[in-house]
């Protein structure tokens, strides 16, 4: 595959784009009908899964999300100044899959503290969830400016313009953890083409760690994450009139060694048959029959090291929490 001049599209849709009926139909017609069964994660994300996945991000087992505020909130303005030295110049901060910017305000402060000028460019499918992004932001930090882009930054990689400063790219929420190596690696590269000498990226990824740690996470004893998992079959009952009776399937999850990931299933808890009327298909379910809705990759320094590389880029310094659970890793464009 080419470097890093021309952009790389999946061959599948990783997220969801805007005729999201007709990419439901796609993806539930490629993945039902092969074995072992898939859906993909960004189906999990309808308004009743965007809810319930806030919820997961309290929950006491669910450590990332409040794992890497906190590294942010210690190390912010370290991390701005280990971007670069010239701090008269602007520093532009585009952020992929930015959602509501909940955890950038602290970045964007330090920046601000750190540089005379600083622009904000957010990116995220929703144009929702990026109008309560510039809001907050707006608001908290009047002197930045904003920048908004709705896109699907996995099929319509982000252009940047030329521009007299330093861009920081942000990818953190562990997002990346949602893609295999080979999708991880090709968003990567997208990015890395955009970028130039002396701009860098902050790359947020969950550590892999000891397995109980990992399952109580995605398992956790209030059955949130379990709600999470299974609102995908509500959500193919409401927008495509399939049958999925919800009580005969159970939430699974597996550390898969392997592949350092933890991946979520739905297991058919009967023999049962499933019509799904706007895809035109009949689904016969065995007992224990599993249905793969998500993976999370965990990494090590090694298979972040190999990433980040093989997308052209050096890592420069990181950051972690005391218990290593989380790391954000800034990677310079040499
Ligand atoms: C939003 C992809 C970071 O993998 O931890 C949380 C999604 N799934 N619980 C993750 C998720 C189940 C989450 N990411």
């Amino acid at each position: 595959m080419n470097a890093t001049t021309d952009f790389q599209i999946f061959e599948t849709k990783s997220l969801a784009p805007l005729d999201a009926r007709e990419a439901l139909i796609d993806e539930v017609w490629r993945g039902l009908r092969k074995r072992p069964r898939s859906l993909v994660p960004w189906m999990l994300y309808d308004a009743e899964g965007s809810r319930l996945f806030e919820c997961i991000t309290t929950l006491p087992e669910y450590y990332p999300m409040r794992t890497e505020r906190d590294i942010l909130a210690s190390y912010a303005e370290e991390i701005v100044t280990a971007v670069g030295s010239d701090y008269s110049r602007p520093l532009r901060l585009l952020e992929l899959g930015a959602g509501t910017a909940a955890k950038t305000g602290i970045l964007l402060r330090a920046a601000t503290r750190l540089r005379n000028e600083v622009i904000y460019f957010p990116v995220d499918v929703s144009s929702d969830a990026l109008d309560a992004a510039c809001d907050s932001i707006g608001c908290l930090l009047p002197d930045v400016q904003l920048q908004p882009l709705v896109a699907n930054y996995v099929t319509h990689p982000p252009k940047l313009e030329r521009f007299g400063g330093n861009t920081l790219a942000m990818y953190i929420g562990s997002s990346i953890g949602n893609f295999s190596p080979e999708e991880a690696r090709i968003i990567l590269r997208n990015l890395r083409s955009q970028l130039r000498t002396g701009d860098a990226l902050l790359l947020g990824t969950d550590m892999v760690k000891d397995v109980a740690t990992l399952m109580r996470a995605y398992d956790d004893r209030d059955g949130v994450t379990a709600a999470f998992n299974l609102n995908i079959l509500h959500r193919l009952n409401r927008d495509l009139g399939a049958n999925f009776d919800t009580d005969c399937f159970r939430h699974r999850v597996r550390w898969n060694r392997v592949q350092l990931r933890i991946e979520m299933h739905l297991e058919s808890t009967c023999d049962q048959c499933v019509d799904i009327p706007a895809a035109e298909l009949s689904i016969q379910f065995a007992a224990f029959e599993t249905i793969h809705t998500e993976s999370s990759y965990k990494f090590t320094q090694k298979t972040l090291g190999a990433l980040l590389e093989d997308a052209g880029f050096t890592i420069k310094q990181s950051w972690t929490d005391p218990r290593r659970l989380y790391a954000l890793t800034l990677a310079v464009v040499q």
